[in-house]
């Protein structure tokens, strides 16, 4: 797709993806790149609303099937309104997850199962896929710890618990094993030494 080139961030809830985020955004805007950040579900009007029923923790008769449905959807919005045609301009776009997260949650966490997902996942984006994608892999207690430090509230999904936790970070080390373009992170480093490592492999997969 176009010039650009188009990064993903994943893991868990509580993994660090947004300060890891914002780190890779200042080196890629500092080394001279065009950079555009954005975070599924949500980044448009219609992906924003979505994302406010999707989280909102009085909607917990959703059923799962209806809970992939919305993710597709948001997807498909911020892909055609945002992603393509930053692309198509050149762009490094950054996302604060894609449709890795719904392998994860929905997939393997949820039991969807993979082929209704992958086959989804393809629809929802028109065949557009990351071309290097970063898990940031950590311990769901540790992860757990973190965000009940920053006092966080937590959303529908994150009142799951670490079991359901458990079962996506399974889920994203599954498909780390059969994709190569998911790079595993240790998260449980420091920030500094986490970023190192997710630099030398955007260096490596793109030669930026
Ligand atoms: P976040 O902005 O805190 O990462 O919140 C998004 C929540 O939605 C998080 O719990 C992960 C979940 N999620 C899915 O279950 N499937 C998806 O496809 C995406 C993008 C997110």
């Amino acid at each position: 797709m176009g010039k650009g080139i188009f990064i993903t961030f994943e893991g868990i809830d509580g993994c660090g993806k947004s300060t890891q985020l914002n780190m890779t955004k200042e080196w890629l805007i500092n080394s001279g790149y065009d950079v555009l950040q954005i975070r599924e579900p949500g980044g448009t009007v219609v992906g924003e609303k979505i994302r406010g029923i999707l989280l909102d923790k009085k909607n917990d008769s959703m059923v799962p099937l209806a809970e992939l449905l919305l993710y597709g959807a948001a997807r498909a919005q911020i892909t055609e309104e945002v992603i393509k045609p930053a692309l198509l301009e050149g762009k490094v776009v950054i996302s604060d997850r894609f449709f890795d997260s719904t392998y994860a949650y929905q997939g393997h966490a949820r039991e969807l199962g993979d082929e209704l997902v992958n086959n989804l996942n393809l629809v929802a984006t028109n065949n557009l896929e990351p071309d290097v994608t970063i898990l940031l892999d950590i311990d769901p207690n540790e992860a757990l710890k973190r965000r009940l430090g920053r006092g966080e509230e937590e959303d529908r999904l994150e009142a799951l618990g670490t079991s359901f936790q458990e079962k996506v970070r399974e889920g994203y080390l599954k498909l780390a094993g059969n994709v190569s373009r998911v790079k595993v992170t240790d998260a449980s480093k420091t920030p500094d030494e986490i970023q190192a490592q997710i630099r030398s492999y955007i260096s490596e997969s793109l030669g930026v």
